[in-house]
This record gives C-alpha cells, sequence and structure tokens, in this order.
C-alpha cells in the first residue's frame, strides 16, 4: 500500500505520522514544495520508528514522481487561516494549488482514491474532482468527521466524560453554515437531546460551528492539526481496509438532499471504491433548510472559482 500525503505543514505531517504509527500503509510519501521540510519530517518519523516499533517507512519528497501509484492521496498543501480569515478567503491561492497537485494525481496515479483537506473544503474537493475527472465517489472532503470530532468533545465536557462512546452528526459545508444534528448524535445510542437540556444543545452547536476559528484565534498562527489529521486519517483507513464505516463526508451530491452538482458533506459509507453509498437521511423542515443554505455558500465559492479562471 502506498500512501502520499501533499503538503509538509502540520496538517501533512501529523497526517504521515499516524499513517506511520497505525501501519497504515508501509510506503508513505510526504510532498511538498518547500525544500528539506519533508524530507527532515520523513527523517524524524523514521527515526521515531525504533522507538515505536511500526514498520511503515515515511519518503520526504519536492519531486512528484515520487507520488506515483500512489493508492491513496491525503491533499492538505494550502495555506490556513489567519484570525479574523474566513476559509472563503483562501479560495483562489489554494485553488492554484489544487490545479497543480491535480495534474501529477492524474499523471502518475489514475487509479488512486483521494482524501481533501484543504480549505475552502468543499470547494477544493469539487474542483479537485473536476480536474482528475475520476469517478467522483474516488474523491472526497474531510470535514464532518472533523466537526463530529469537535461536537464529541464539547459534550463529554458538558456529560463530563464519555467520549469514547459519544457520537455525532455534523453535516452540510465546512464553514459558519454548518449543520450539526442533535437526533442523530448519541452516547452510547441514547440521542443526546435525552441527556442535554436544549439550551446547551444550542451551545454546543454553536461553538461547533465555530470550532475551527476557535483554535485558529488561540494558536495566532495556523489552524488546527491534530484532530484534522485523525480526521483524514479515520476515512484513509476505513477506505484502505475497506471498514465500511459511516463517516460524514463532502462528497459528490447528484440528488441526494435534494441538491445536485456539489460537495457537501454528508453521511456515507467509506470502502474501498470511496464513496460506497450515500445516505439520504430524512431531515426536518429547518434541517434541511439549513444544509440548502450551507450549499449556497459554496455556490458562492464556486463561482469565485469561476471568476478567476481557476476552473
Ligand atoms: C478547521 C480548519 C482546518 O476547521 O478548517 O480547523
Amino acid at each position: 500500500m502506498k500512501v502520499t500525503v501533499v503538503g509538509a505543514g502540520f496538517v501533512g505531517m501529523t497526517c504521515a505520522q499516524r499513517l506511520a504509527e497505525q501501519e497504515v500503509a508501509e510506503n508513505i510519501v510526504l510532498i511538498d514544495v518547500l525544500e528539506g521540510r519533508p524530507q527532515g519530517i520523513a527523517l524524524d518519523i523514521n527515526q521515531a520508528a525504533a522507538v515505536e516499533g511500526y514498520q511503515a517507512l515515511v519518503t520526504g519528497t519536492n519531486d512528484p514522481k515520487d507520488t506515483y501509484g500512489s493508492d491513496l492521496f491525503i491533499m492538505t498543501a494550502g495555506l490556513p487561516r489567519k484570525p479574523g480569515m474566513d476559509r472563503s478567503d483562501l479560495v483562489e491561492v489554494n485553488g492554484k494549488i489544487i490545479n497543480a497537485v491535480a495534474a501529477y494525481i492524474q499523471e502518475g496515479s489514475p487509479e488512486a482514491r483521494v482524501i481533501v483537506v484543504s480549505n475552502p473544503l468543499d470547494t477544493m474537493v469539487y474542483l479537485m474532482a473536476e480536474k482528475l475527472g475520476f469517478p467522483k465517489g474516488r474523491v472526497v472532503g474531510m470535514a464532518g468527521v472533523l466537526d463530529s470530532a469537535r461536537m464529541a468533545f464539547f459534550i463529554a465536557e458538558k456529560n463530563r466524560g464519555g467520549i469514547a462512546d459519544t457520537r455525532c452528526m455534523v453535516l452540510g459545508g465546512h464553514g459558519d453554515s454548518m449543520v450539526p444534528v442533535p437526533q442523530f448524535s448519541t452516547v452510547d445510542g441514547v440521542s443526546i437531546q435525552a441527556l442535554l437540556p436544549d439550551s446547551e444543545i444550542d451551545e454546543i452547536n454553536t461553538r461547533t460551528q465555530h470550532g475551527g476559528a476557535e483554535i485558529v484565534n488561540l494558536l495566532k498562527t495556523g489552524s488546527a492539526f491534530y484532530a484534522p489529521s485523525a480526521a483524514a486519517v479515520a476515512m484513509a483507513k476505513s477506505i484502505l481496509r475497506d471498514e465500511n464505516r459511516l463517516l460524514p463526508t463532502a462528497a459528490f451530491l447528484d440528488g441526494q438532499y435534494g441538491l445536485k452538482d456539489i460537495y457537501m458533506g454528508v453521511p456515507c459509507v467509506l470502502g474501498k471504491n470511496g464513496v460506497e453509498r450515500i445516505v439520504d437521511l430524512e431531515l426536518d423542515d429547518a434541517g434541511r433548510q439549513s444544509l440548502h443554505a450551507s450549499a449556497d455558500a459554496i455556490r458562492a465559492d464556486l463561482d469565485t472559482l469561476r471568476e478567476k479562471g481557476l476552473m
């Protein structure tokens, strides 16, 4: 198994570390345009194997040819937000990077499955899929697993524990208009609506929607990376090991949830072909309206990409 992580920033390097430690692939390539950085991180992770005992080998490189023949890509390259910035402010600069990376994935790894992490997520995964021309199910975006993890932590905080049994569902775009769905969020199967008062659930929903910005504001430079890399690697494992886990995933919609020709976060079964199945949940009117508002926000970013000639 060969997995390439594109981008040796904090998200990319922690993805490479998790892939190695969990032995998701024996051959991990970390590629970045910065000379020395991916090579240095690869050496460091490979040396840690002497202590941790994992068998994977990481290759750091600046040469796209080293990625050829990859079974899966995790695309993390791109600029992160600065405090006060919206993910949408990154459309142009990160759109150019997606264009460059798609060219070498298409050239050297035509059978690969691709998980996009770069922001603004739903727009970047659409652009990646458009440029690659692969079957749409093989190109997905990571956001829902991260947003759901944030929600789970906030619930566990209120419950004073139990995070391992807390499973959440956050749908829609990876932006302020994301849609936490409390009715599909449970602690060991028990709805959080039976466990927490509405006021606390509202508070958790709002904090989840702004969970990324909360960390950006605290860090001052850069954005979150531990939970994003954990989320991307969980998706990679479900695909590479054909685990068929049901995970919220930015997937291409063709009528599901009343939406067409858009990538957005919905519950998906992830297996060897990427998206094996999209689960079209019955939402109440408010939930459906929120999803459609989230789709409108994504479409605005897609329009910007077209205006800038990047798609
Ligand atoms: C976040 C960024 C990575 O949500 O989008 O932390």
